[in-house]
């Protein structure tokens, strides 16, 4: 049986990923995936990447909208979103923090890829396979998923962006969002992710939420004199607006 963790969604927020890796010991997984955001919301951008650094036999990463934002930013570039000026504090404090190593470990991935398990193939998105920002939801209409299912090279499709975890299986197709690691949207504060298991051919996946301490998070913005906003999104476990 091939073990698979499925992260994503993290945004710097280490002390959330720390808590997942104590629950779960990552070094018994076979392989160890990220559906992209490392960065941005947290202040924890060098540690969150350098824990997958150090396990970069095992991982599998591909770059978030965030991330992405965060390397135009680096190379000169003016931020076009968000429009609101705390809202891109983050962006601006993270591009000023974010060590060397971390930042060349970042250029060098891709925005989508793909693996194999067993003889399973798997895509790996941030978004959706066509388009690498779509937030897609478990409640977007079944045809969505037929058209993402129509055609697929792989049967097993692994995404984040929407930070809303699930799992469906449409046409054959299994879909499947791990949530987010560090930012939740629902009103839930605690770390998301997934297991995918493997076995002859069969597919199994598993969700769970487990708690981080959220304090720490919040010591750290304040420590760097953060606007409030943040300090209240990773309390409640809510979105920005
Ligand atoms: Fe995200």
């Amino acid at each position: 049986m091939k073990r698979i963790l499925l992260l994503g969604d993290i945004h710097a927020n280490y002390p959330a990923l720390k808590a997942i890796s104590k629950y779960i010991q990552p070094n018994k997984f076979d392989q160890i995936i990220n559906t992209g955001d490392f960065t941005v919301y947290s202040t924890f951008p060098n540690e969150t990447i350098k824990w997958f650094r150090k396990r970069r036999k095992k991982a599998i990463c591909i770059l978030g909208n965030t991330d992405r934002r965060l390397l135009r930013i680096l190379k000169g570039k003016k931020l076009k979103r968000p429009k609101k000026e705390e809202k891109r504090v983050m962006y601006f404090w993270t591009s000023e923090n974010l060590h060397r190593k971390n930042i060349t470990y970042l250029k060098f991935l891709p925005k989508e890829t793909d693996f194999t398990v067993g003889k399973i193939r798997c895509g790996l998105f941030h978004g959706t396979r066509d388009n690498l920002d779509e937030e897609l939801v478990p409640s977007a209409p079944e045809s969505r998923f037929q058209q993402l299912a129509r055609n697929s090279p792989y049967r097993v499709q692994i995404m984040g962006h929407s930070h809303v975890p699930y799992y469906k299986i449409v046409d054959g197709v299994h879909f499947i969002n791990p949530g987010s690691v560090g930012r939740m949207f629902d009103a839930d504060p605690r770390a998301s992710f997934a297991i995918l298991k493997v076995s002859s051919g069969k597919i199994a996946v598993e969700h769970f939420r487990i708690p981080y301490p959220v304090e720490a998070v919040v010591k750290d913005l304040k420590k760097h004199r953060l606007p409030e906003i943040y300090t209240k999104m990773f309390q409640t476990g809510e979105k920005l607006n």
